[in-house]
């Protein structure tokens, strides 16, 4: 049985801890795994744009020795064939699948089709590799992840979710500020307030008090469009701006890309607290360890 990861609660403590120092580890000696991966190749399906994930993960199995094979779904008979029988095809000329999907529920249907492990490359629900890069990236600054506080503020969204999710496992508290209605799934905080301290309120402020990172989104997800003018009026008393950060000092990250002006100003984005492309890095650092833990590779 192959190894997905759809979202992180696929992964226990333990593993999702020892994929970050397996990053590292990368990160520090890229030619000691410049073979770990020779002859393999990954598919990568993309329903959605992309420029980090499909570049990091293309670099990332380059270096690794390995091929990357963009499929567009639009131009491929994705849009012809099930689901199920057009994924079950790409695991038999991969060894390894990752898919960026409207709907979550697609993913499922992939997994359970796929005789090779499946990576959620983001979905309306998660975008369990953004987080893990997150939390190498925190980890790099502040040494440390039990016992910190990561606050999100905006929407609760895949990104705010897998967040949370990587927090859980990695014991550092979560609070989230956005409004009622978009606050994240119950079952996201559901699985987090089992192993940490998870706060959800309106107030933007009382969220990033005391907070050691403070993370934030896009107001309008891919495939919201439709939903911008509602969503930009309930979000603006939430962007991330220098009055809010008055008397903060923690480190700021957004996943990229940014609406500059809206869900973040210029100038937080560009300050010396940023850390944003230190994220967008670690994103291939990050992945080209999970690629190794799914299939089994012991460096
Ligand atoms: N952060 C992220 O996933 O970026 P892309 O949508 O460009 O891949
Ligand atoms: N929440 C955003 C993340 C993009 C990387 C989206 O789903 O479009």
């Amino acid at each position: 049985m192959a190894r997905h990861l759809l979202t992180l609660q696929d992964l226990t403590s333990k593993e999702f801890l020892s994929i970050l120092d397996l990053s590292a580890a990368i990160k520090r000696s890229p030619g000691k795994y410049a073979k770990a991966l020779a002859g393999k190749s990954l598919i990568m399906l993309f329903q959605k744009t992309s420029t980090r994930t499909r570049l990091s993960f293309e670099v990332g199995m380059t270096q690794l020795g390995g091929h990357a094979v963009f499929v567009d779904w639009k131009t491929s008979n994705f849009t012809l064939g099930a689901l199920q029988d057009e994924t079950r095809c790409l695991a038999r000329y991969g060894d390894i699948i990752m898919a960026r999907v409207n709907r979550h529920e697609d993913l499922v249907i992939m997994a359970h089709a796929s005789s090779v492990p499946v990576i959620n490359g983001l979905s309306d629900a998660a975008h369990p590799c953004q987080a893990l890069a997150d939390l190498l990236t925190i980890k790099e600054k502040l040494r440390s992840l039990k016992g910190r506080k990561v606050a999100f503020i905006g929407d609760g969204n895949n990104v705010c979710h897998s967040l949370m999710e990587g927090c859980a496992l990695a014991g550092a508290s979560f609070s989230f500020a956005g409004p009622k209605e978009y606050w994240p799934g119950d079952d996201v905080v559901k699985f987090a307030k089992k192993s940490i301290d998870v706060r959800l309120t309106d107030d933007p402020k009382e969220a990033v008090r005391g907070a050691d990172v403070v993370y934030t989104d896009t107001w309008v997800s891919m495939g919201q469009e439709a939903e911008s003018e509602k969503r930009l009026q309930a979000f603006m008393p939430y962007q991330v701006n220098e009055a809010l950060l008055k008397e903060s000092k923690a480190l700021v990250m957004h996943c990229l890309p940014a609406h500059r002006g809206y869900e973040i100003t210029d100038g937080i984005l560009d300050s010396h607290a940023s850390v944003v492309f230190d994220q967008a890095e670690n994103r291939m650092h990050a992945q080209k360890a999970l690629m190794l833990f799914l299939l089994g590779v012991k460096p």
